[in-house]
């Protein structure tokens, strides 16, 4: 028996990176998986686009595992296509227990730089994209009556003051908000909520050499704010995977509203 036996996970942007590591850790540990990515360009998003065949890789490796799969491109802008993913969740594997709102874009820039069409992107996918996940799917563990757990994958820019990138910070933080509120709405039917913040995670989002080129740039100054306190610079996407298993399973059951850092120590600085 693992951890998760008998329960089912809706993950978004679960094509590759971190939601597909989570996809696969909560699989391993007997959950049935439903994920579904965007597949595809996001405008805006200055790291390169996913692809189908990623997200079937994703499928493939949960079903190593013998779990059952719904592998579906869904943009998280889109919340009928949500809502149709959830609704087909519950009709062919009967449940939702758990909750992992994780696609995400990045974009930078100095401030001032940034066009209203850049900020809209960024909190279109970033901040209303975890809103769509969440109303897409509450109503059913509501329903379901037997508690469960909402995983938001904010980041360690949603602690931090993290420049260069002033939609992206201010999205991520949007997801405390979120996360926060709901933790105190569904508290009375013993749906959990929290968020993850992560610092750099060697996923295509860690790889951004045209970030760390204005960083550099300006690292006398700002340097320190993205100063680790573990002596690394990245960490495995499984290594955030151990935090949304924690929380996903009973080992997490008393805690609910937190914001969990998995971050080599940054947000401490
Ligand atoms: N990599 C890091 O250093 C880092 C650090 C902190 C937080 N995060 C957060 O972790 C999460 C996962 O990112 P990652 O590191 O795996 O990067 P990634 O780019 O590999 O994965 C993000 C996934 O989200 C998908 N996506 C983007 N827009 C979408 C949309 N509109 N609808 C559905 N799917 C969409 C992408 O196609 C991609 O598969 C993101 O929320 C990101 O902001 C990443």
């Amino acid at each position: 028996m693992g951890r998760l036996t008998g329960k089912v996970a809706f993950i978004t942007g679960g094509a590759r990176g971190q939601g597909r590591a989570h996809a696969v850790r909560l699989a391993s540990e007997g959950a049935d998986i439903v994920v579904s990515d965007v597949c595809g360009p996001v405008e805006h998003n200055m790291v390169g686009p996913s692809t189908l065949d990623d997200l079937a890789e994703t499928a493939r490796r949960v079903e190593e595992h013998d779990r059952r799969v719904i592998a579906r491109q869904v943009d998280v802008r889109d919340l009928a296509a949500l809502e149709a993913l959830a609704a087909d969740a519950m009709a062919q594997l009967g449940r939702i227990d758990i909750v992992v709102a994780n696609a995400g874009i990045l974009a930078w820039g100095h401030a001032w730089e940034i066009t209203t069409e850049e900020w809209q992107s960024v909190l279109d996918v970033n901040l209303t994209g975890v809103f769509h996940t969440v109303k897409a799917t509450v109503p059913h563990l509501i329903r379901q009556g037997q508690g469960g757990s909402i995983i938001l994958i904010s980041s360690s820019a949603g602690i931090k003051g993290q420049p260069f990138t002033l939609h992206y910070t201010a999205a991520k933080h949007g997801v405390v908000g979120i996360c926060r509120g709901l933790a105190n709405e569904l508290g009375r039917y013993d749906i959990r909520v929290n968020s993850i913040h992560p610092a750099g995670v060697n996923t295509a989002m860690g790889d951004v050499p045209g970030l760390m080129a204005l960083i550099a740039a300006e690292a006398e100054t700002l340097g320190p704010v993205f100063m680790n306190t573990l002596p690394h610079t990245f960490m495995e996407p499984d290594d955030v995977s151990s935090a949304v298993l924690w929380l996903a399973s009973d080992d997490g059951r008393r805690t609910t509203g937190a914001q969990i850092p998995v971050d080599l120590g940054t947000c401490n600085r």
